[in-house]
């Protein structure tokens, strides 16, 4: 079964073919990161339209490098939600055309749980059930897998997720945009317990996190601190340490909960080495697994589309693509169902 992935929630375009005989046939991605480098922030105007420049061309590169024609395709899946509109209509009007052209049908999958399936990309794979900790840009969830489309909602960010923490933080440091990245490459230099930040609600019960104050308590730092490279390498040191220590606490409390000892690490955030480190040590003590995606698979891409869409397609009945453009900007994963439910 091979199916064609569309990737245009935020500001990548992703497209990638994905056969479940053959496994990942090309997996190509546009970044817009220069686009928004200079606002700070992603600027869904442009973002829309650069998704609409590279969509078309980038999936006949992905045919290309996959070795494939639009013959060989057994089905679409493009991201329907969550995201900015604008950019989510492009990767839904290009897939909602070629699966009417092509008479194939269309899956709308759900960009987190693109996500949380990155990881069974890779081997070994990771099997139902497990908890999934979801750190990117937008979100930062703990989420309970039971199967395929059965996804209880453990907790959640109440304000910043945990990467729009990190690239606040970068930009407060005069890093670039996205920073996420940069602060961790420059919390390598920082020396550990200069300063100390908070654990935002780790000392008490629940699963929820918070993030803003964190950023606020590093507004403060920088505000009395010197200069100097050393102090803001230490700052970043801080910073980091401080959110892979509240993101420890809360995945040891709900595996506790859930009874669990297999963990699903995915999102840009995911990339973060310091968190892997410490994530692989929680596991290790409980003797249990943790399981992430490639680098280039924790950021938005159009494998984990493809992927989601391909095993979706598996196991239901194919049915033709319904007429009419569907996204839905705002979309809690909790709604998902298994395929072939009605
Ligand atoms: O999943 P993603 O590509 O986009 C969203 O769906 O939001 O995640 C992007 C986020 C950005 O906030 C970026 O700064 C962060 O992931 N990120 C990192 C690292 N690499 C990317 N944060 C911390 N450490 C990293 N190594
Ligand atoms: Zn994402």
């Amino acid at each position: 079964m091979c199916v064609l992935g569309l990737e245009t929630s935020c500001d990548d375009t992703g497209i990638a073919i994905y056969d479940t005989q053959r496994g990942l046939l090309s997996n190509l991605i546009a970044s817009q990161a220069a686009i928004h480098a200079d606002y700070g922030g992603v600027v869904p105007e442009l973002a829309s339209r650069d998704h609409s420049r590279q969509v078309l061309p980038l999936i006949q590169a992905a045919l290309q490098a996959a070795g494939c024609s639009a013959a060989a395709l057994h089905g679409i899946a493009y991201t329907a939600g969550p995201g900015l509109a604008g950019a989510l209509l492009v990767g839904a009007s290009i897939a909602t055309a070629l699966a009417f052209a092509w008479q194939l049908p269309l899956l709308s999958i759900h960009h987190l749980e693109g996500h949380l399936l990155a990881p069974m990309l890779e081997s070994p794979a990771p099997e139902f059930p497990f908890l999934a900790l979801l750190v990117s840009g937008g979100h930062t969830q703990l989420v309970q897998v039971t199967q395929l489309g059965v996804y209880q909602l453990l907790g959640e960010s109440l304000d910043d997720a945990a990467g729009e923490a990190f690239d606040k933080t970068a930009q407060l440091l005069g890093l670039g945009y996205p920073g996420g990245a940069q602060l961790a490459q420059l919390a390598l230099q920082g020396r550990p317990h200069r300063f100390q930040l908070p654990r935002p609600m780790t000392d008490r019960p629940g699963l929820d996190f918070s993030f803003s104050g964190l950023k606020t308590a590093v507004a403060t730092t920088i505000r009395t601190a010197d200069n100097s490279q050393q102090t803001r390498a230490d700052i970043a040191q801080a910073f980091q340490s401080a959110v892979v220590e509240t993101l420890v606490i809360k995945c040891r409390r709900a595996l506790e909960q859930c009874g669990l000892n297999r963990l699903v690490v995915s999102g840009g955030v995911s990339a973060n080495q310091a968190l892997r480190e410490q994530l692989a040590h929680l596991m290790q003590q409980r003797g249990g697994q943790v399981f992430y995606p490639r680098l280039d698979l924790c950021t938005d891409n159009g494998a984990m589309i493809a992927y989601a869409g391909a095993v979706r397609l598996r196991a239901q009945k194919p049915s033709p693509a319904a007429m009419g453009i569907t996204i839905y900007p705002r979309w809690p994963l909790a709604e998902q169902h298994p395929p072939g439910y009605e």
